[in-house]
């Protein structure tokens, strides 16, 4: 009886491996490295955290805030900063906030979780948990849509724009859209090469886009167009007779500065890596490179799509699309913080032949990631 219920139990184990996904095979590689990490780590909760912020002694007041969206890529600083000391983690509203040293500077980390709601939220959650930060450096993977850059390659855009903060529009013209409310026209074309795709016009000086004019038609598969976002900043820009909005969010310059200081003395970015998935090295054509991009873009969407991808760097000249930098900027825009996003291409966010192969390279491209934002943490005069 026992033989039999440990051949079913070892049938089902088996059986159960086999119907793994990749995304938990990353994730369990991943925690099983972060739980050896947690052995050395203390924690404290949100009431102590509150106590020792009130009477302000006995910890190092960071400036320098590090975010990630998942875990992976947590974990490359994780190992760093647990190498060079001491480790205390605050975990509050399902997060945690890993206090210590990097590269000589205070920093606290934390993993957003994926998506533009995640993210908002905790950069927010870590600017009023620790209203000493007054830096914030993004550090993650992307999809690649710069045709340039392979996989492994980092990119720090100057600007990021939520490029899916969008109105659908009908496929027609419809004078009622032009209004005080919605200030652009849209002129919509019928194309003929039988795939549905249809154009939008966005007019090139159309009110409230300030200096931010779009001098070129937007294309998209369907009826979307961007819309600005509201930036609140000020205490009673909600009832301002016109609300802050912009488009693109601009990186901080002292944080670019820095970055045009580091890339010159950048370590060689790694073209070998580990494959948890497949569980074996594997050595890239081309050793990656970093560079500043001219443009990043953010979405609640996974994106895996040729066409889109095309038409996001044709119109845009954007080097990746990812789901958390856009909205992290708006929040440090509305908190007047100065921040910075890192990118390391996991995939080619849909030109790749055959399948999207993020998973492969997720941990390979988060160090390319992290080597990176080192160099810049050398380059700040923050400590
Ligand atoms: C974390 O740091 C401790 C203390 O320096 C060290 O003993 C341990 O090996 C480190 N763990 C990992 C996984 O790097
Ligand atoms: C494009 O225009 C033609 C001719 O007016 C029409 O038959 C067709 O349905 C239109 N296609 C789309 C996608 O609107
Ligand atoms: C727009 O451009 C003008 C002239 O170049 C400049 O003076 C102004 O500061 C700019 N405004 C914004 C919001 O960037
Ligand atoms: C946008 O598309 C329309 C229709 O094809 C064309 O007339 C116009 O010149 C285009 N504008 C730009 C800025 O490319
Ligand atoms: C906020 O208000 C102050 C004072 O009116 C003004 O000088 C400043 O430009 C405003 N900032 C923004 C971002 O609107
Ligand atoms: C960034 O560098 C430029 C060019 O060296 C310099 O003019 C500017 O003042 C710097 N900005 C900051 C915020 O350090
Ligand atoms: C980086 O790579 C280049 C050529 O690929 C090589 O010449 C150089 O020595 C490498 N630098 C370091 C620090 O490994
Ligand atoms: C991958 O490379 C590392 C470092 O070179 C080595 O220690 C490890 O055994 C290799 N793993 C596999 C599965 O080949």
């Amino acid at each position: 009886m026992r033989v039999i219920l440990a051949l079913c139990l070892a049938l089902v184990v088996l059986a159960t491996a086999h119907a793994e996904s990749d995304h938990v095979k990353l994730r369990r590689w991943t925690r099983s490295q972060y739980l050896e990490l947690s052995k050395h780590f203390d924690t404290i909760g949100r009431e102590e955290h509150r106590e020792r912020l009130s009477k302000r002694n006995n910890w190092n007041c960071p400036k320098i805030g590090i975010l990630s969206a998942f875990a992976p890529e947590t974990l490359s600083s994780l190992q760093v900063m647990n190498a060079s000391g001491y480790v205390r983690v605050l975990e509050t509203n399902g997060r945690q906030f890993f206090e210590g040293t990097l590269r000589g500077k205070q920093v606290v980390i934390s993993t957003t979780g994926v998506g533009m709601s995640n993210a908002a939220m905790t950069t927010q959650m870590v600017f009023e948990l620790y209203p000493s930060i007054e830096y914030l450096i993004f550090s993650g993977i992307a999809g690649g849509v710069n045709p340039a850059l392979p996989i492994g390659s980092v990119t720090i855009p100057k600007k990021w724009s939520q490029y899916q903060h969008n109105k659908f529009i009908n496929n027609q013209v419809d004078a009622s859209i032009i209004g005080e409310d919605f200030p652009n026209t849209f002129y919509r074309y019928n194309d003929t090469d039988g795939k549905t795709v249809k154009v939008a016009y966005m007019e090139p000086s159309y009110k409230n886009c300030g200096n931010e004019t779009l001098t070129t038609n937007l294309t998209y598969p369907g009826f979307a167009v961007p819309m600005m976002v509201d930036t609140l900043v000020n205490a009673s820009d909600a009832f301002a007779s016109v609300t802050p909005q912009q488009f693109w969010f601009p990186v901080d310059e002292y944080l670019l500065n820095a970055t045009e200081r580091a890339l010159p003395k950048l370590p060689n970015l790694t073209a070998t890596g580990f494959d948890p998935i497949n569980q074996k090295n594997f050595t890239l054509p081309d050793v990656p490179h970093a560079q500043i991009g001219e443009a990043g873009l953010s979405a609640s969407t996974f994106l895996d799509n040729a066409d889109l991808r095309a038409q996001l760097f044709g119109y845009f000249k954007a080097d990746a699309v990812d789901m958390e930098s856009a909205t992290v900027m708006h929040v440090c825009k509305s908190n007047q913080k100065k921040c910075i996003v890192i990118r390391s291409l996991s995939d080619l966010a849909g030109g790749q032949e055959g399948t999207n192969v993020i998973l492969t390279f997720t941990s390979f491209a988060a160090k390319n990631s992290a080597t990176v934002l080192f160099s810049i943490l050398d380059e700040m005069e923050v400590w």
